[in-house]
């Protein structure tokens, strides 16, 4: 195990998911609380985050000492760096050039975290984000690195094996970062790459059945990969002492219901309920136009309809949950001040409470990508477990304007054409999510000899790492002309198709 310190940086998950990435366990706790871990987690080495503050400034965020006491391997990432140098003796300055974005280290020393990735007097790409920088390295560090704006890019001190970097490698613009991090975990720690799906597949059985016993478990499906993951490896735990409950809001894209159902009752022979409560749904929607309202009937719907499936089948004790890592993570926070909700995205907050029930989330320790590697571990068809995200309350925030039943179709039409071209174009991995939204907007078009008067459809699509930011994606115009052209054609209802070119901020993902 790699024990993971947050100083606050925004990519600390993603070191995490770099070092499991090498097959090594990991987990990350807020600086302040880590030292209290050392003892469960007997990490086998220690990787100090980047973060937003200033180490010489007062009341900044210290690296403990029992950490460094602690007698394993310490790599110290820019303020992780730079802290650890404070704290052994060394002196940090504030720079007077702000070093942001790419930059070359120039490697000027033999050091066993680059060994067999870098070679001595060459220079590398990596990626630099500082305002500070180390002025002078405690006593027995040397300099192994420099760049431009830091002279000590790169430090080591091989006996106590502890190590600082003032760039990110964790990165995507540090292209060797995840070899450096290979070096570190598996030679300097001497962890082995024994974490693997397979390896959690059976963990995570076992702990099920421990969890369970002999008690009944229920779990929401929505479509989507984590709770369809989830399902399965509870499933495969206990047998039918589990029940699924499908909710079909009528809100989903052209054929995911069906293949939910076949997949679950014919694949994996799953008892599953699929309650059509499209009525319902699209009957409570029609008129509302605030997107916030749309959420609210569509996670009080559907707690009031799983509700009622749930005591029909008597004498559940847990609920299953696909919650994963990210939402488990303790977060560390400068700003104190509450966020302002731009959208609710807790579909069913609430549920659990209110249900009194014990949770089973056997995707707690789970990045993302983690529960797709799981998934084909499990048998999932490779289409399934790659696909976008979608969000719970489904095509109802892709119609600006209302809800009707009409307008769904018009949309899941247009919707399963444009997927159906990116897929023909080798495009849909590429992008994180794509989709099409049906505006509250006529236009005037011509057909053959006659008028159209009909409505405007946009097409989104975005690249991005964890849907916080995003970069609309930049299509070659003779893939929008050919999709345009297949949507005009085919779907009655839609005589205008445009791209929205917005990123992400200051747009959102979806219009709603
Ligand atoms: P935004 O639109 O906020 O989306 O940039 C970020 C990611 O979240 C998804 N999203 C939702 N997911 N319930 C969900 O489960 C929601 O209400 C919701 N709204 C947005 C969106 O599809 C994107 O992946």
């Amino acid at each position: 195990t790699i024990l993971i310190v947050d100083f606050g940086s925004q990519v600390t998950q993603l070191i995490a998911r770099r070092v499991r990435e090498t097959g090594v366990y990991c987990e990350i706790h807020p600086f302040s609380s880590a030292a209290d871990k050392l003892e469960t987690l007997k990490p086998r080495g220690i990787i100090l985050s980047g973060g937003p503050a200033s180490v010489i400034e007062d009341g900044s965020p210290q690296v403990d000492r029992k950490l460094l006491e602690y007698g394993v391997p310490v790599l110290g990432i820019c303020y992780g760096q730079q802290a650890m140098c404070v704290a052994l003796g060394g002196v940090v300055e504030p720079g007077y050039v702000r070093e942001f974005g790419r930059a070359e280290v120039r490697i000027e020393k033999d050091c066993s975290l680059y060994d067999g990735v870098w070679e001595l007097d060459h220079s590398y790409q990596v990626w630099m984000s500082h305002g500070d920088k180390v002025s002078e390295i405690p006593d027995g560090f040397a300099v192994v690195g420099t760049s431009p704006g830091a002279p000590f890019a790169m430090i080591a001190n091989e006996e106590r094996k502890f190590f600082g970097v003032q760039f990110h490698p964790e990165v995507y613009h540090t292209p060797d970062g995840a070899r450096l991090y290979a070096n570190f975990v598996h030679k300097i720690c001497g962890c082995d790459a024994s974490w693997t799906m397979a390896a959690y597949r059976e963990q995570a059985v076992a702990a099920i059945r421990e969890q369970v016993g002999d008690k009944k478990v229920i779990c929401g499906l929505s479509g989507g990969v984590d709770s369809s993951v989830a399902a399965i490896l509870i499933h495969e735990a206990i047998g039918d002492q589990l029940t699924c409950i499908f909710v079909d809001h009528g809100l989903l894209r052209k054929n995911e219901a069906d293949e939910v159902v076949s997949m679950f009752r014919h694949q994996y022979n799953i008892p599953l309920v699929h309650v059509d409560a499209s009525k319902e749904f699209i009957g409570e929607l029609e008129g509302v136009v605030e997107p916030e309202a749309k959420r609210k009937i569509i996670g009080r719907l559907f707690i009031e309809t799983f509700e009622k499936e749930a005591h029909k089948i008597g004498g559940v004790e847990f609920l299953a949950q696909g919650t994963l890592y990210p939402d488990v993570i303790e977060s560390v926070s400068f700003t104190g001040g509450p966020s302002v909700t731009i959208k609710s995205h807790h579909n069913v907050g609430g549920l659990p409470e209110r249900m009194n029930m014990k949770l089973v989330e056997p995707l707690r320790e789970l990045f993302k990508d983690e529960v797709r590697k799981l998934g084909r571990e499990l048998g999932l068809p490779e289409h399934f477990v790659g696909r976008h995200p979608f969000p719970g309350p489904g095509l109802a925030i892709r119609l600006p304007g209302g809800v009707t039943r009409e307008k769904l179709d018009i949309l899941r039409q247009a919707d399963a054409i444009y997927l159906d071209e990116i897929r023909k174009a080798g495009l849909y991995d590429t992008i994180w999510q794509a989709f099409a939204v049906l505006l509250p907007v006529q236009t005037v078009g011509v057909m053959g000899d006659g008028r159209t008067y009909e409505s405007v459809c946009a097409l989104r699509a975005v690249t991005s790492v964890d849907g916080m930011t995003a970069d609309f994606y930049a299509f070659d115009m003779n893939f929008l002309g050919r999709a345009a052209t297949r949507i005009i054609n085919e779907v009655k209802g839609i005589n205008r198709v445009v791209y929205d070119v917005t990123s992400k901020p200051p747009g959102t993902i979806e219009w709603e």
